[in-house]
């Protein structure tokens, strides 16, 4: 039996991406017991995941081969640590993105399980090697971060502790591939892993582009979700390349290499973000969408809602 067939998780934390995770794990019929330190907090969670999940089967767009009612009946809510980590052999920790909550929550975790089961930590923007420094045992520890919301969204990036073991790596990716999601394995830590790296540079250029006034806000989103966003959806920038010339990547270069490091080299300093160099951007975009709460749940929303029919158009055209 290998560990992925134990059939328990915890989750520590149970905000929006622990209620997330919760319900990616009940999807593939694990039994997923919840902890948050704010008593009362784990049983909110479970009540309104349940009531998500029988939407979600109403609408249609419920993971798993399981039922709504059996996924919610899968879900347990634990106000004490110890009674939430027994027979867990998988524990996500979703507590908040402060480097001494997480390393005291892990203290507190590592005392309470056995050494061969696995600590994976949701943080965005925290290495495994600060995560995981108090730790005793750092083999079995390592970094699942997911993007928002990962039941929608469903790349995983796993990053080792320079410690964590090969094994751990990849029951890991066994496990997350069985709940539906899709993992990258790193070959070691990077501050940002690769998402928010990405991001960041795609971040810099549209901001530069805006504050520079070479195009508008609206303008700048548009590039995206009209443009590179309709491919990359569904191919990376890798094929994207390897698929524009006729006889691959290497002709690609041979084409286009010159000028893309024409325009790297051009792209100038890191912006300004906050602060009156940065009014310029901010300001057309709060014209565009008011930062009031109506005005941005309304516009989470419609992204949730699109993001679902797209996860879905994913599924039957894989
Ligand atoms: N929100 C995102 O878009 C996103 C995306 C990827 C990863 N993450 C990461 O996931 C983690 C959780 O983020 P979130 O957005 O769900 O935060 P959140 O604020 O919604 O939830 C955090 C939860 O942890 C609980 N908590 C705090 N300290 C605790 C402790 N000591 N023990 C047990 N529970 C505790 C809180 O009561 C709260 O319910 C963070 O590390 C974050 O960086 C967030």
């Amino acid at each position: 039996m290998s560990a992925c067939d134990v059939n328990v998780i915890a989750v520590v934390g149970s905000g929006l991406i622990g209620r997330s995770w919760a319900m990616v794990f009940a999807s593939g019929g694990y039994r997923v017991k919840i902890y948050d330190n704010q008593p009362g907090q784990s049983a909110k969670a479970v009540t309104e995941i349940r009531k998500q999940l029988d939407e979600l089967e109403e609408a249609g767009l419920l993971r798993g081969a399981l039922p709504a009612s059996r996924q919610g009946a899968l879900l347990s809510s634990h106000d004490d640590l110890a009674q939430a980590l027994d027979a867990a052999f998988f524990i996500q920790e979703c507590v908040f993105e402060q480097l001494e909550v997480k390393q005291s929550v892990f203290q507190d975790v590592e005392r309470l399980v056995g050494q061969d089961v696995i600590l994976s930590s949701s943080t965005s923007a925290l290495v495994p090697s600060s995560v995981f420094a108090k730790m005793q045992n750092k083999s079995r520890c390592l970094v699942s971060h997911p993007v928002n919301p990962p039941y929608y969204v469903k790349l995983v990036e796993l990053v080792p502790h320079p410690e964590t073991a090969t094994a751990v790596m990849d029951t890991t990716h066994t496990l997350m591939t069985k709940v539906g999601q899709v993992p990258v394995l790193f070959k070691k830590e990077i501050d940002g892993f690769a998402v928010n790296r990405v991001q960041a540079a795609i971040i810099a250029e549209s901001w530069r582009l805006v504050q520079d006034d070479v195009i508008s806000v609206k303008d700048i989103d548009l590039v995206m979700s009209e443009g590179l966003g309709m491919r990359y959806a569904f191919i990376g920038p890798m094929e994207t390349m390897h698929l524009n010339a006729p006889e691959g990547l290497e002709d690609y270069m041979r084409r286009y290499g010159d000028g893309i490091t024409r325009l790297l080299h051009s792209a100038g300093p890191v912006p300004e973000f906050r602060g009156d160099g940065a009014k310029k951007v901010t300001n057309e975009m709060y014209q565009l969408i008011p930062g009031d709460e109506s005005h941005l749940s309304a516009r989470k929303e419609r992204r949730d809602r699109l993001l679902m029919h797209l996860a879905r158009l994913k599924d039957d055209h894989q």
